[in-house]
């Protein structure tokens, strides 16, 4: 019999998310029946998405109180009672905020770790991160060679793999915006973008206009509000937009919007959002660019790790209060 440590939503937060919104319990988990796996979380991911479901239904329901908050995870089956698992195997799966857990098979997806790529890899380049970054850059904003390209949240998962991807494809210019002079400089001396800006340090768009004097073709955004407005005013005639997230509203009543959408007209501007689960079938395009620039290292995949189940919170406030660098993951 194996018992799971649980981290389990016990009570929505009222304004703000707090460790006291969440319960740790145990639990012993049933036997397995046949084409079960017993798994037990390497890592666990901690996503933007996440924080409106706390609260409210977005695209998928509201966490359920009482059970643990839903996430991914890179597992190792412990015990397998489905034909072609074997002790040892990884996975990626809806493993939640646990460390051990009872899954059907056809749950979980089989990684191979290789070439000393680590599994949490999978959560991040290779994971959903990477992908969305690819579906943003490569069909929805339809990224061509020369671009002048502005990146937001450029140092965390999905942004600091956009903006490498950019640099990969040819871009002209890559822009990447962040919290912080340390960000910045992690922008343009780790991660070889052009320029980097710091949001907080003074109006982004005149920040913006003095390292893209000429203005950018695409915007791929993290964070909406002000700097989607700052996009629209950068983006030249017949520019592009990928919206991806708008991080700066998550948890939030909705603020005012962007105040120059007439641009959207005089400069013939394409702004378009996307989900990736949309786009799960560009998974074998994705990895045939994405996993050779992974293995040669140009591809570089920053991870900030949070010890211990009980660290999940804080590992999700992190999402908002700046205090990571890349992906945040937690190791329960
Ligand atoms: N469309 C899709 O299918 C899809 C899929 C995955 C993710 N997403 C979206 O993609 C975005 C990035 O997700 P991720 O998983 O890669 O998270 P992440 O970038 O690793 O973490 C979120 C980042 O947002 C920045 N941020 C937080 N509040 C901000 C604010 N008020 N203004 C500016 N920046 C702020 C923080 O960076 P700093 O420390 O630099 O402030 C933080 O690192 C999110 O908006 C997410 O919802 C969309």
């Amino acid at each position: 019999m194996v018992t799971a440590r649980e981290l389990v939503l016990s009570r929505r937060p009222q304004e703000r998310i707090g460790p006291d919104c969440f319960t740790l319990v145990e639990r012993e988990l049933p036997a397995l029946q046949q084409g079960q796996l017993l798994v037990r979380a390497d890592c666990f991911s901690v996503d933007p998405s996440m924080i409106p479901r706390l609260f409210v239904d977005t695209y998928a329901p509201a966490f359920e109180l009482g059970v643990p908050v839903e996430a991914r995870a890179v597992s190792q089956v412990v015990q397998s009672t489905a034909d072609d698992w074997s002790e040892g195997d990884w996975a990626v799966c809806w493993g939640g905020w646990r460390d051990y857990a009872v899954l059907d098979a056809t749950a979980a997806t089989r990684i191979e770790p290789r070439h000393g790529l680590p599994p949490h890899t999978w959560l991040h380049v290779l994971g959903v991160p990477g992908l969305t970054a690819y579906i943003g850059l490569a069909d929805i904003a339809r990224m061509r060679p020369g671009d002048r390209v502005w990146v937001s949240a450029a140092a965390g998962a999905v942004g600091s793999v956009a903006a490498q991807m950019a640099k990969a494809r040819g871009a002209s210019l890559v822009v990447g915006s962040a919290r912080g002079d340390g960000k910045a400089r992690y922008l343009t001396d780790i991660l070889g973008l052009d320029a980097a800006v710091d949001y907080g340090a003074g109006h982004l768009t005149d920040q913006l206009r003095a390292v893209a004097p000429e203005g950018i073709d695409l915007y791929f955004d993290n964070v909406g509000g002000d700097h989607l407005e700052a996009a629209i005013d950068l983006l030249r005639i017949g520019g592009r937009a990928a919206i991806c997230g708008m991080i700066s509203g998550y948890g939030k009543p909705p603020g005012p919007g962007p105040g120059n959408l007439t641009h959207l007209i005089v400069k013939r501007l394409r702004v378009e959002g996307f989900l990736v689960l949309d786009h799960l079938h560009r998974r074998a395009a994705f990895e045939e660019e994405t996993l050779p620039l992974v293995e040669d290292g140009t591809l570089r995949c920053e991870v900030t790790e949070f010890d211990g189940l009980e660290s999940a919170p804080r590992a999700l406030l992190s999402l908002l209060d700046g205090g990571k660098l890349g992906k945040a993951l937690v190791r329960p």
